[in-house]
């Protein structure tokens, strides 16, 4: 039962996550999901790399605001984010997306790629870069090395997130280390090179103890039997459960559709132009197994909840979104259908409403780009 935040788009100061956290605890939810590097920024400090913190946590702007945007947090500040979830029963898994989502490295440590660009500049828009880190440099393993290894001194988890979504390979493709490997190792194409990137990066962290999750891309044959993988791809769950059924993968239940939180929850609230309409009554639907039997849906592990963040600037967006729907994907994550009924949980949704208003005790005023205040209405 989890819930993913992204610092990466727009940095969450850790008083700010412990609030959310607050919440998260109270819905039962037992796993945070730290984003912490992306296109637009990277939120990890790492020994010996001091130019993710000089370049990397920053970028000159955010969609042409004109306002500088940065924030890296420190080893102390995790560690306090660890022990406050600790406390309140919630393990936290960091993200760290390889190879893709790399702008902002990029941007840090042109060096790590295919094709390095000197005055690559970390992203200030939403969408993805075709940037990814090059298998074959040598100070790329060293680099995730020393990154690996700060996530094993503070998170206690064994657990880490490695992204692997949204990768297009054209740049493998024509990068001549990576022909030239391709070739060697007798690899058809650049998939199968993604499968062998996915087994060392497994490899190195395994050497600390710690196991891979990634995001399903859909090839189920790129991933190794027992690692875990978040279905998010829209109207894809059912082939998913499928595909890592016979795969040998566990899954974890994060369907966009039902799922990502930064959606709008109302008709006529800001979608950003493609974002769909995703209310309540469509949350609460979520069914985790999509109707199959537990022997088809065996290895689903849970419901999971992401909340990019490259248009929720402050805790005020963030929680405006996320409630009261987070309470919809808590009840799909602990009870099962047979025992759910939309009209018994809108009346819980209703007694909560005071009780969240004040728990949240954060500031009603309308946000930054016009969004009305909280609300609670459930209509489809
Ligand atoms: C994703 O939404 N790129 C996992
Ligand atoms: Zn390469």
């Amino acid at each position: 039962r989890g819930m993913m935040v992204d610092p990466a788009r727009h940095f969450i100061p850790i008083k700010d996550l412990k609030k959310f956290v607050d919440m998260m605890a109270y819905y039962k939810f037992n796993k945070l999901h730290v984003h912490l590097t992306d296109n637009q920024g990277w939120r990890l400090p790492v020994p010996g790399y001091p130019r993710l913190q000089s370049v990397a946590s920053k970028r000159t702007e955010s969609f042409g605001d004109g306002i500088p945007h940065e924030g890296m947090y420190t080893k102390k500040e995790l560690k306090d984010l660890v022990a406050y979830c600790a406390a309140r029963g919630i393990e936290v898994i960091p993200e760290i997306d390889v190879p893709g989502h790399n702008q902002a490295l990029h941007a840090a440590y042109p060096e790590f790629f295919c094709f390095p660009k000197p005055d690559m500049k970390v992203r200030t828009v939403a969408g993805n870069s075709r940037e990814l880190v090059c298998p074959q440099k040598p100070e790329v393993w060293k680099f995730y090395a020393a990154v690996f290894k700060e996530l094993k001194d503070i998170f206690p988890s064994s657990t880490v997130h490695l992204g692997g979504d949204e990768a297009p390979t054209e740049l493998w493709k024509k990068c001549p280390l990576c022909r030239e490997a391709r070739t060697k190792a007798g690899m058809k194409d650049e998939q199968e090179q993604m499968r062998a990137f996915f087994a060392n990066m497994t490899a190195l962290l395994n050497k600390n103890g710690q196991t891979p999750q990634f995001w399903y891309e859909g090839n189920a044959g790129i991933y190794h039997p027992g690692e875990t993988v978040y279905a998010w791809r829209q109207d894809q769950a059912r082939q998913a459960i499928e595909k890592t059924k016979k795969a040998g993968l566990n899954l974890i239940m994060a369907s966009n559709e039902y799922c990502y939180l930064d959606f709008p929850q109302f008709p006529g609230q800001y979608n950003w132009g493609w974002m769909q309409t995703t209310p309540l009554q469509k949350c609460y639907e979520l069914d985790p197994a999509f109707g199959k039997s537990a022997a088809e849906a065996g290895h689903i592990r849970g419901v999971h909840a992401p909340v990019w963040a490259e248009h929720l600037p402050d805790l005020n967006h963030l929680l405006y979104r996320v409630y009261p729907r987070a309470m919809a994907l808590a009840e799909a994550g602990w009870s099962p259908m047979e025992v759910r009924s939309w009209e018994n949980f809108q009346r819980k949704v209703a007694d909560h409403r005071s009780f969240v208003l004040k728990r949240f005790n954060y500031d009603l005023k309308r946000t930054k780009d016009n969004e009305p205040p909280f609300r609670w209405e459930n209509k489809k």
